[in-house]
């Protein structure tokens, strides 16, 4: 539904982003994760063909960005970093009128300006003034110029940018719904959003994808090792050398003390589970074990593995 291939762009000599190719089916909800200037603003842009790449192409629903960008325009719709709205116009007229821009029929229009005002908890400002609106409520009623079209592909840019925490969760199922019914790529800088509701990551760093999989998946494939959280009291540098001692330790972090009590983070072989050695090795020297548990990487975690690997690399 959506494919995009080596699109790259360049800012003067600068290139914002380089070969950037991914593919998302038809019904996938797909997050773009980045960290600030990534990239991800340039390639929805681009997407949403409101700007031309250097070189590359995409096609959305079977519309070439280069070819039929007027198309392509009319047919999906695209939430934009800073929304650009109309502010003497009021939410619904607002909304009337790009209902019109995507080509719904006149007699639908009302109807469907009331749906997407529903769904995207604006209705209770729908005669307001859009200039006179708070940013959530503005982000909402772009996420709300988006949806109007019914369109099948969604380019989210930011979508929950400047919401308070309870809008967030609701704008968030309301994305998370639209699996198997609409084909949407969001971008975010937030980690948990991603595993909330996306189906697949495509992550991008200083503008090249570093990584296309699923949550899940990226877990596991960057976990190469395991990792165990031990407090043990106990002389640290003895604990520290006790632990890096114990065979299949990879590595062991001293943590912060709290209380008094130190903690140690070892790095294990995943292959095998050293729990038992470990704790006999503490209790072998005399001290004190007082907590042993896994620890799961997180995305972020892995997140930061990626980029610095891109980064060395
Ligand atoms: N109009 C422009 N002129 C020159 N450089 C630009 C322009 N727009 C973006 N850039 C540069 O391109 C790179 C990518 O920017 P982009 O806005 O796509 O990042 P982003 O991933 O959306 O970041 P953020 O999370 O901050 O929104 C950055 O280095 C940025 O400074
Ligand atoms: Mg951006």
């Amino acid at each position: 539904m959506i494919e995009v291939d080596g699109l790259t762009k360049f800012y003067g000599q600068k290139a914002a982003i380089e070969e950037v190719s991914f593919e998302v089916a038809k019904g996938e909800v797909v997050g773009f994760l980045g960290p600030n200037g990534a990239g991800k603003t340039t390639t929805m842009r681009i997407l949403a063909c409101f700007m031309p790449p250097t070189s590359g192409t995409a096609r959305l629903a079977g519309l070439d960005i280069g070819k039929q960008s007027l198309e392509v325009r009319r047919r999906i719709g695209y939430l934009p970093e800073s929304v650009p709205l109309y502010g003497d116009m009021t939410v619904r007229q607002y909304l009337t009128f790009a209902a019109e821009a995507k080509g719904v029929p006149r007699p639908e229009r009302s109807g469907r300006v009331a749906g997407v005002m529903e769904r995207c908890l604006i209705a209770d400002v729908q005669e307001r003034l859009i200039r006179n609106l708070s940013k959530g409520y503005r982000q909402r009623v772009g996420l709300a110029q988006a949806l109007v079209g019914d369109p099948e592909v969604l380019i989210l840019d930011e979508p929950t940018l400047g919401l308070d925490p309870k809008q967030i969760i609701e704008i968030r199922s309301l994305i998370r719904d639209m699996r198997g019914e609409r084909t949407v790529i969001l971008s975010t800088h937030i980690l948990p959003e991603v595993s909330m509701v996306c189906q697949r990551v495509i992550i991008i760093n200083d503008g090249r994808i570093v990584a296309v999989d699923t949550p899940e998946n990226l877990n596991l494939r960057l976990q190469k090792s395991s990792r165990i959280l031990l407090e043990v009291e106990g002389p640290a540098e003895d604990v520290r050398r006790t632990l890096a001692g114990v065979k299949g330790v990879l590595a062991v972090t001293p943590q912060e003390a709290r209380d008094g009590r130190r903690r140690f983070l070892v790095e294990t072989d995943r292959e095998q589970d050293l729990r038992k050695d470990l704790a006999r090795a503490v209790a072998n020297s005399g001290w004190g074990l007082t907590e042993l548990r896994p620890v799961d990487l997180t995305l972020e975690d892995i997140f930061i593995r990626l980029v610095t690997r891109e980064e060395e690399a």
